[in-house]
């Protein structure tokens, strides 16, 4: 391999020391700032895991109240952006739409801003987080012609966000509490999961001392793939597929047969050998969600009997495959009435505090270096016609 290393997808190299995540695959622990991620989903919000990314420490009650406010009021955005919206065509992709929303944040809040300065990065970081539900949700509304509904400063970050996505102008809608704790769970366990596609994007945009909004922008843009933050989607769209519990079996057999590319979607991970710790907890809230509001019940006998084979079949085992948080994420935003192309946006927003303490932690080192890995050559050498 020459000079070099060769890693391809990077599967053994470390390319940063950091102290935000921590994994341990195979006893399924996921820890963000040393706080257990179950601790983290069911005793404390999204918002205070984004303050814990962002300041290093969870809030205390009067820390809550400030940031809670502080997001609150800095929920909207220029109304010269509106003309951004209006600019796609009809039934643009909600992602194409948010990775140029926050892009052109940078246009209208840049103007003298020191991104060396601490004081002045941690505004911006604070900006994008408050701000990105509002674009995700004016993304989805004028990607259909629908009226955009501004924030409501009466209500609390991801009851917000659902109401920006589902409301009606001028009126008042209610959202059940368990609705809101759902996805607030799942904006949770988003939140981080250390150097995966769309961080290490992030990191190595940061890396050449670009601003950070284009820097989450280009993480948006990694995240879009199917083998990232589009598999809820699929897992989804193949549930739908199989569409009844008679036909599992066969698909399960085709799962197994390596001459047919079919995936069980949902199942495996790079990382989790074991369990996604994830996953247990969406199973939870899929349960209880189950007993307020209607979710799709075909869809689940379908996916409950996948799961009840894939766990004691042979191949499975072997091969350490288990549900991931993919494979409950899905139904449960479809019990939310959101729609299967904004699954990937609820990821960005999930995980958009921690690409930006990610963002933090490489700008408070000492020195950075910029991310420039090398190749192994394989094209032709000195062809060029000598006169
Ligand atoms: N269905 C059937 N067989 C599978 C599956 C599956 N979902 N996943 C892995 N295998 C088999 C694979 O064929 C291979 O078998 P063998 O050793 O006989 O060749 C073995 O298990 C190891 O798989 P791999 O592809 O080498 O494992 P990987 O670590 O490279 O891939 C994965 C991990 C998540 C990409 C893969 O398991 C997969 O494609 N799963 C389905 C897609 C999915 O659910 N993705 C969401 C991931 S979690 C969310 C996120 O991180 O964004």
């Amino acid at each position: 391999t020459g000079m070099f290393t060769f890693d391809r997808g990077y599967t053994s190299t470390a390319s940063c020391r950091s102290r935000i995540t921590f994994i341990d695959g195979d006893k399924g622990q996921l820890m963000y700032r040393g706080y257990d991620i179950s601790y983290l989903a069911q005793e404390r919000t999204f918002l205070d895991v984004a303050y814990l990314l962002l300041n290093k420490e969870l809030p205390t009650i009067e820390q809550r109240v400030d940031f809670c406010l502080e997001m609150k009021k800095r929920s909207f955005i220029h109304e010269g952006m509106k003309k951004l919206f209006d600019a796609f065509p009809d039934n643009a992709h909600p992602m194409a739409i948010l990775s140029a929303g926050v892009s052109a944040l940078s246009t209208f809040y840049f103007e003298h801003i020191d991104i060396d300065n601490p004081d002045e990065y941690m505004e911006m970081a604070k900006r994008i987080v408050a701000k990105i539900p509002t674009i995700a949700a004016f993304s989805y509304r004028s990607s259909l012609g629908l009226p955009i509904i501004y924030p409501d400063l009466d209500r609390g970050f991801t009851e917000n966000f659902l109401y920006m996505l589902r409301g009606y102008p001028h009126k008042h809608i209610d959202l059940k509490p368990i609705e809101i704790k759902a996805l607030d769970t799942i904006f949770t366990l988003h939140a981080d999961h250390e150097q995966n596609a769309s961080t290490t994007t992030v990191r190595n945009v940061a890396s050449t001392h670009a601003h950070p909004y284009a820097a989450i922008s280009a993480g948006i843009g990694a995240l879009w793939g199917r083998a990232h933050g589009g598999a809820n989607e699929s897992v989804i769209r193949q549930l739908e597929m199989i569409g009844s519990v008679d036909r599992v079996d066969e698909f399960i057999k085709r799962a197994k047969d390596k001459d047919d590319p079919f995936r069980l979607m949902g199942f495996g991970h790079r990382v989790y050998k074991n369990f996604d710790p994830r996953a247990n907890i969406l199973k939870k809230i899929r349960t209880e969600l189950m007993k307020e509001i209607e979710i799709d019940s075909k869809l689940v006998e379908v996916a409950n009997r996948i799961e009840e084979i894939a766990l004691t079949d042979d191949y499975f085992i072997s091969r350490k495959l288990y549900p991931n948080i993919d494979f409950y994420s899905g139904l449960i935003l479809q019990a939310l009435k959101i729609p299967k192309e904004m699954f990937a946006v609820i990821f960005v927003i999930g995980r958009t505090p921690g690409w930006i303490s990610q963002w933090i932690e490489l700008k408070e080192q000492p020195t950075i270096k910029i991310a420039r890995p090398r190749q192994l050559y394989l094209g032709p050498v000195d062809i060029t016609p000598k006169h």
